[in-house]
């Protein structure tokens, strides 16, 4: 991956204490686009050739699982053609991802309500998905009309129909309930990124998210680098998790 300055931080990252599954909100987009005078989408654009650099490094880093926030249930509110846009970048990112994604041993999942896409890019998702199956090295999951209200709402009208239909008992416990959301088997995030100075989580991983650490980023997504990634590793291991319990004398 080039620069010096890349390796150095590759190199001071403690390969034993690798977070399990970093998610990334990824914002400022527009802002990026609108300091050149361009159409937001030209930044949601340059926002993917981030997204590539960056998922190359998770795999160098060796992160098992990788999360991206592409598109939530309420960016729906966004004029129409940005909306569009980004429906059109998502699919498009599929299409043209599968062959260098399966070099890389990148495993593609989209998590998130399928309701609502059209039927081309719901084939496109099953494609990609399908044809990165075997892949396990880096598990990339992209957030795309995702939001962790309706994520949590998905799995309690699943249990509603479960129990109407007298196939479970009452009770669950939390292992249970983990299992009935879009991201069943799969581990919590560690670790939540989010570029452009934003301290939100804007109903991402609402339920994942509750012993993740937190970092903010000052840059905007478009600018956002495998440097910084690499620094948000950083910092993420100088932090101390303690799970609610003490630190061990
Ligand atoms: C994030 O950038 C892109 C999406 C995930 C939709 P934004 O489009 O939110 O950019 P700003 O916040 O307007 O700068
Ligand atoms: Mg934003």
């Amino acid at each position: 991956m080039g620069s010096k300055e890349h390796e150095n931080l590759l190199n001071m990252i403690k390969a034993n204490a690798v977070p399990t599954h970093v998610a990334v909100v990824p914002d400022g987009n527009g802002r990026w686009a609108r300091k050149r005078g361009l159409p937001r989408i030209a930044g949601h654009r340059a926002g993917i050739e981030t997204l590539k650099r960056i998922v190359r490094t998770a795999g160098d880093i060796g992160i098992p699982y990788f999360t991206l926030f592409a598109f939530s249930t309420e960016n729906w509110k966004r004029p129409e053609a940005e909306v569009s846009g980004l429906l059109d970048l998502l699919r498009e990112y599929l299409d043209s991802g599968i062959e260098q994604n399966r070099e890389n041993g990148v495993r593609i999942r989209v998590i998130g309500r399928r309701q609502g896409l059209s039927r081309d890019l719901i084939r496109a998702i099953e494609r990609a998905e399908a044809e990165t199956a075997a892949c396990d090295r880096l598990n990339f999951q992209v957030a795309f009309n995702y939001g962790g209200r309706a994520e949590i709402m998905d799995a309690v009208n699943t249990v509603c129909s479960l129990i109407r239909a007298g196939k479970i008992a009452v009770a669950l416990d939390e292992k249970d309930f983990s299992s009935l959301l879009y991201t069943a088997g799969m581990p919590d995030p560690d670790l939540i990124i989010r570029s452009s100075g934003e301290l939100r989580l804007s109903n991402f991983m609402l339920w994942q998210s509750a012993y993740a650490e937190f970092v903010s980023c000052p840059l905007l997504w478009p600018d956002f680098s495998p440097e910084e990634f690499c620094s948000c590793i950083l910092e993420y291991q100088r932090r101390d998790r303690r799970f609610g319990g003490i630190k061990a004398p």
